[in-house]
């Protein structure tokens, strides 16, 4: 659930509120509304199931005030339908809120303004909320601005609102506690969002809330309090991207144009990170330079993550142990936090996040600072939660992510995690400056390696063609590229809908081999790496039961033919580096497939790009 807001400045409302959601739009799509204050003060509603296009139909020739909210929603209570879409009013019309996060004690609110003769339309604790603020503003005679924050104070769990009133047209109340708020300021004009790529093509200045603050904003100002009714001086923020990595660019798809960005993002990530002294090469990491005594001394690392995230994390774990010496345990942040982990005050903690929000990232985070441990995170959006709440981190700097399903992030996070590694062990004295330099010149050398092999594409193109039907696949990797398998089943299976799997190669036999007919395609990522032999004993096997073989394979790789349908070529590289190319056809394989299939790639259904709720 996501919004866009603008305060009153000189132009109409509506568009800009539009083309805000529709930016938004990939962060959750089920249903969607504005509410504007019209020019004799009331309070203008629509809202509707479905995409913000519907909305856009519904309201294009209404003229509207220039104040107003608006919000794309991801159904966390009540299904998506017109009733449970945002903008939700109070009872007596006169308040409007839209609301990113739960109220936990939503029912006990609910029962005490039945109580006092409150009626609900929706099932949505937002109306909840907006009602609570209805009943303090009557009971204690105050500005909305004050009665929002004597509600926030009786209200548990995590919530980014904003809230007009018609009895005082000229603001907005916004407030934050775990779901992001950015405000940005213009001359004469406040924009407010969940995501600053919404508000990108309007402002480059941004104020971000913390949590426990509450802001008013007119078109001239931005006053920001604690919830306690605190002044708090805040720093406005340069916006770190441009419109053009906002936009399509030419592409059918966020998702497309992310995937051929990747030799940019990943030239983004290791800029100013890797130099060369004399000829040896250094890797510094301003966000860790005050830590790497600690990190080298470390017993342990935990990676909490999930999703894509967590693939990244396991590709980490192999990285880390391989360079480091040190173990690392790789974490389901949702399964961390509800498990009552044991975390010594000595372990350093890891957030792998690219949205930086992902609530079961964000409680587990809270877990282990309760425990006494280091926290790191490595985000990719700036000034995000995971990123202020760490007490330190890197930046994946992959740029804005539209698409839902993951994919530059993915290269992106694998590549911190591999200088963080690399860092570590340079400073344990685990490996050698000849060594560093060297697999620094072949970091250097990735985002040439990969635009060679997206000039490759056509080949995926022709397997999405001759695959698009099945109904499963199978992906399967060892070593470094075991996490690969897992994340090509997943981009697979979340945006073409088809049911696919990831395995460890060789545990096919204790099981999935039986799955294995003419009709299972097998994805093997077979590069020339120390596993060789073996994935290719693998291959064998599923070959003798007549499975479909498309191979990952290195190029100059003559064998692989005569047991492969299908090769795609990537370019030679040392092991460990290997995923952030092989992931590259995989994601390229799923996109074409769910195109073929007719799905909506860059708004998967059932899906949103930051998971704000447990
Ligand atoms: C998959 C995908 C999700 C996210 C997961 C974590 O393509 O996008 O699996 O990776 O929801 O999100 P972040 O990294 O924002 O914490």
């Amino acid at each position: 659930v996501h919004f866009c807001v603008k305060s009153r400045g000189a132009e109409d409302a509506n568009p800009i509120l539009i083309n805000g959601l529709k930016r938004l739009e990939y962060r959750g799509y089920d249903s969607s509304g504005i509410c504007t204050i019209s020019d004799s003060n009331k309070l203008l509603i629509h809202k509707t199931k479905g995409k913000v296009s519907e909305l856009e139909l519904m309201i294009s020739k209404q003229s509207s005030g220039s104040i107003g909210i608006g919000h794309t929603r991801w159904a966390t209570h009540g299904a998506p339908n017109n009733v449970n879409a945002h903008p939700h009013l109070s009872n007596s019309k006169k308040i409007a809120i839209v609301h990113n996060g739960i109220i936990e004690n939503y029912r006990t609110l609910k029962l005490q303004l039945i109580d006092k003769g409150y009626t609900f339309l929706s099932e949505t604790d937002s109306e909840v909320l907006v009602n609570l603020i209805e009943e303090i503003s009557k009971k204690t005679h105050s500005d909305i601005e004050t009665s929002v924050r004597l509600a926030l104070r009786e209200v548990i769990g995590a919530y980014g609102i904003s809230v007009i009133s018609s009895d005082e047209p000229n603001k907005i109340i916004v407030a934050k506690n775990g779901s992001p708020i950015v405000i940005g300021i213009g001359d004469n004009e406040k924009y407010i969002s969940s995501d600053a790529t919404s508000i990108a093509p309007h402002v480059k200045r941004v104020i971000y809330l913390s949590n426990s603050e509450i802001a008013t904003v007119t078109a001239t100002d931005v006053i920001v309090k604690s919830i306690e009714n605190v002044f708090i001086p805040k720093e406005i923020e340069e916006l770190s991207f441009s419109i053009e990595q906002i936009e399509k660019g030419g592409f059918p798809h966020f998702m497309i144009k992310e995937i051929f960005e990747q030799p940019e993002s990943i030239q983004n990530t290791i800029r100013g990170r890797i130099y060369f002294e004399n000829g040896s090469g250094r890797i510094q990491l301003g966000g860790l330079a005050d830590y790497l005594d600690r990190l080298a001394s470390a017993k342990r690392f935990i990676f909490c993550a999930c999703g894509t995230s967590w693939h990244a994390s396991l590709v980490g774990e192999y990285l880390f142990e391989h360079f480091t010496r040190i173990p690392v345990c790789v974490e389901y942040a949702s399964e961390f936090r509800y498990r009552n982990p044991i975390i010594y005050k000595d372990d350093i903690v890891f957030f792998i996040s690219q949205s930086g929000e992902t609530a079961d990232t964000l409680a587990a985070l809270k877990e282990a600072k309760s425990k006494g441990a280091l926290t790191i995170g490595i985000c990719n959006v700036v000034g995000s939660s995971i990123s202020r709440e760490t007490e330190c981190g890197v930046y994946i700097h992959a740029g804005p992510e539209i698409g839902v399903a993951s994919t530059k992030a993915f290269t992106s996070q694998v590549i911190t995690l591999s200088l963080i590694a690399l860092a570590i062990a340079s400073k344990r004295g685990e490996i050698s400056t000849k060594l560093i330099t060297e697999y620094l010149h072949e970091l250097n050398s990735i985002p040439k390696k990969i635009q060679n092999l997206l000039s490759q594409n056509s080949i995926m193109q022709e397997i999405a063609k001759e695959f698009n039907n099945a109904s499963n696949f199978l992906y399967l990797g060892r070593g470094f590229n075991f996490p690969v398998a897992l994340e090509g089943a997943l981009k697979l299976k979340e945006i073409s809908y088809i049911h696919a799997e990831g395995y460890p190669a060789a545990e096919l036999k204790h099981g999935p081999i039986a799955l294995i007919d003419e009709f299972m395609p097998v994805v093997f990522i077979a590069i020339k790496d120390s596993l060789y032999p073996k994935i290719i004993s693998n291959i064998e096997e599923i070959k003798a039961r007549g499975g479909r073989i498309i191979a990952i394979a290195s190029e100059g790789d003559t064998n692989i033919e005569s047991l492969a349908e299908y090769v795609i070529r990537v370019p030679q590289i040392i092991d460990f580096f290997s995923p952030v190319l092989t992931s590259i056809p995989l994601q390229l394989l799923a996109y074409y497939i769910a195109v073929l299939r007719g799905c909506d790639v860059d708004q998967p259904r059932n899906l949103a790009k930051s998971v704000t709720v447990e």
